[in-house]
């Protein structure tokens, strides 16, 4: 950052800073333009002052509960000159999502994430770039086995390489994070570029720790800061910037992967994601209002890279610190893989049927560990009504997940990890208030892979090791704020079974 940015830093503490921009939120609040008639109820000024000045960015998604108690499931937050809308519950949420959804596709787009995406790629472009890159890389991720046996065979082997390498940390103490992460990334890596990293690779891993800061930049206080006034936080030194170079490093990686592709390209072989996309790009040769070009060609790897690591492998390290919480769960998740696959056969998804104790704890990891917890957000395309309020074209929709997984009317214990809440007479039980995948079509498109991934990086580890917390050190279940929500920094013992 440099001596004057650290100068900075300390001057303009996030405090200071903090209470600025409440002063600008609350005139630009005062001042907004006229709302149209029937809008969602908005909270009063007075009662979002008072909730600013208790708005702690260390949990900001729990802070909005007051409001939603007072003033009912469809809501708009007014927030720095945005229309905000959030949902509550699933006949809301599957109304816009799912019966409504052609009004409700597109992603809204931040300061922060127009700079770094220049609305381009997959995860969080809109219209027709949207449109085509999705139907594109769902029909090629098919091609290459998501959901099918090859997949399935590529995750088998890859936990082979992390049981070794936690093995080799003999028992002691030790973090997960980044041997965990590796291991999932290299499942979406062989598909997007066709080969996998060594844990030892010091450049992938640098490149793993930068995503990893991304995520936990995005939400802070400088990033949000950044979106009310782009302008001035371009020239401020500060995490924001740190967050761009970031993306440029990573946007760096994957442009060098595709120039490796290109010069040893064969048309005639379509080793991997990248293959099959020149192949599209050949087809589109010269029609310019197509979207297959070289920069969604990086963007939507870029996309796929990103929502194929961070997930599934934070949702990984919850399960982990779960089963360290609850040895007596961890032991009922024992007894069912020696019963039923013993310490030869390789967890497959097939065995998933005959394992429900098993399946069950993944969904509750799922459900606790509340990665998303106001879904990824989407935007209203045009003018349009939901739950009998009339919803402006470009209003921000935000779906709170977090009150779905918890709702005391649905879970038996919303607060305590219970696998019972997927149990039925000793069998699987679906829920239909459980949408950590999101739903609708533009719900999370690597579902069926990340299904496929939790449910065997997990058994397969449960199959060789017994997790223990280290001696005299207390684990907690406190969660580190970033856009997808993961445990706090934690070491665990694993001691192999046999
Ligand atoms: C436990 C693991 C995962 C969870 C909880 C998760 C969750 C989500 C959620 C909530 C969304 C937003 C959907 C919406 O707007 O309605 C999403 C989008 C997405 N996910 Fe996942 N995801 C996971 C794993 C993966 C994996 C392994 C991939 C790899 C292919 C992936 C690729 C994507 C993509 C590309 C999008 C953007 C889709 C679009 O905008 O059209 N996700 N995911
Ligand atoms: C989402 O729901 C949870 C659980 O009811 C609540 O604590 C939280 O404040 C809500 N978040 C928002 C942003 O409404
Ligand atoms: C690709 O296949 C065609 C037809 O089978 C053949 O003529 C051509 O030489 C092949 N190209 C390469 C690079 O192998
Ligand atoms: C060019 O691309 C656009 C958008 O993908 C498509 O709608 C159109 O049919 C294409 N035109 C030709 C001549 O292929």
């Amino acid at each position: 950052m440099g001596f004057l940015g650290t100068l900075l830093w300390s001057v303009l503490h996030a405090r200071t800073l903090l209470l600025g921009a409440i002063a600008f939120l609350f005139f630009a609040y005062v001042f907004r333009k006229q709302r149209p008639k029937n809008c969602p109820p908005k909270p009063s000024s007075l009662f979002m002052l008072g909730s600013f000045f208790r708005l702690d960015f260390e949990k900001s998604h729990l802070q909005v509960q007051q409001i939603v108690k007072k003033y009912g499931n469809i809501i708009s937050l007014p927030f720095g000159g945005m229309h905000i809308v959030l949902l509550t519950g699933l006949p809301l949420i599957k109304e816009a999502l799912v019966h409504q959804d052609q009004h409700f596709i597109s992603r809204p787009m931040t300061p922060i994430r127009e700079r770094s995406f220049k609305r381009k790629g997959l995860a969080f472009s809109s219209g027709q770039i949207w449109k085509e890159q999705r139907r594109f890389t769902l029909t090629t991720l098919r091609n290459f086995g998501l959901g099918k046996k090859g997949l399935e065979e590529r995750i088998q082997e890859e936990t082979y390489y992390l049981v070794q390498s936690i093995r080799e940390e003999n028992g002691q103490p030790f973090d997960p994070h980044f041997k965990i992460n590796n291991a999932v990334s290299n499942i979406i890596c062989s598909v997007t570029f066709g080969e996998r990293f060594e844990y030892q690779d010091e450049k992938f891993q640098e490149l793993l720790r930068m995503m990893d800061e991304v995520i936990h930049l995005e939400t802070s206080a400088w990033c949000q800061f950044y979106n009310i006034l782009p302008r001035i936080f371009d020239l401020l030194p500060g995490p924001h910037q740190t967050l761009f170079k970031n993306w440029e490093n990573m946007k760096l990686f994957v442009a060098e992967m595709i120039e490796n592709h290109r010069r040893d390209w064969n048309p005639n072989e379509t080793r991997d994601f990248i293959d099959a996309y020149f192949k599209e790009m050949e087809k589109h040769k010269g029609n310019i209002t197509s979207s297959f070009d070289e920069e969604n060609l990086i963007y939507t790897t870029l996309d796929l890279f990103l929502a194929g690591t961070e997930t599934t492998s934070t949702t990984l390290r919850w399960a982990l610190l779960y089963m360290t919480l609850h040895p007596d769960i961890q032991e009922k998740v024992h007894a069912e893989i020696d019963r039923v696959i013993g310490q030869v056969q390789h967890p497959s998804m097939a065995l998933r049927e005959s394992m429900p104790y098993t399946h069950a704890v993944v969904h509750e990891v799922q459900r606790m560990g509340n990665i998303v917890p106001l879904n990824v957000p989407r935007e209203v395309t045009a003018d349009t009504n939901l739950g009998g309020y009339y919803l402006q074209k470009g209003t921000m929709v935000l779906t709170n997940l977090t009150a779905l997984h918890s709702d005391p009317a649905q879970w038996a214990t919303p607060d305590t990890f219970n696998p019972e809440h997927f149990l039925e007479n000793g069998q699987f039980k679906k829920r239909e208030d459980f949408l950590p995948f999101s739903i609708g079509k533009r719900n999370c498109l690597g579902e069926q892979l990340a299904r496929a991934e939790l449910f065997i990086f997990f058994t397969t580890l449960l199959q060789k090791f017994t997790f223990r917390p280290p001696d005299n050190e207390k684990l907690t279940q406190k969660f580190r704020m970033g856009s997808i929500l993961g445990p706090v920094k934690y070491r665990i013992c694993a001691v192999p079974r046999v």
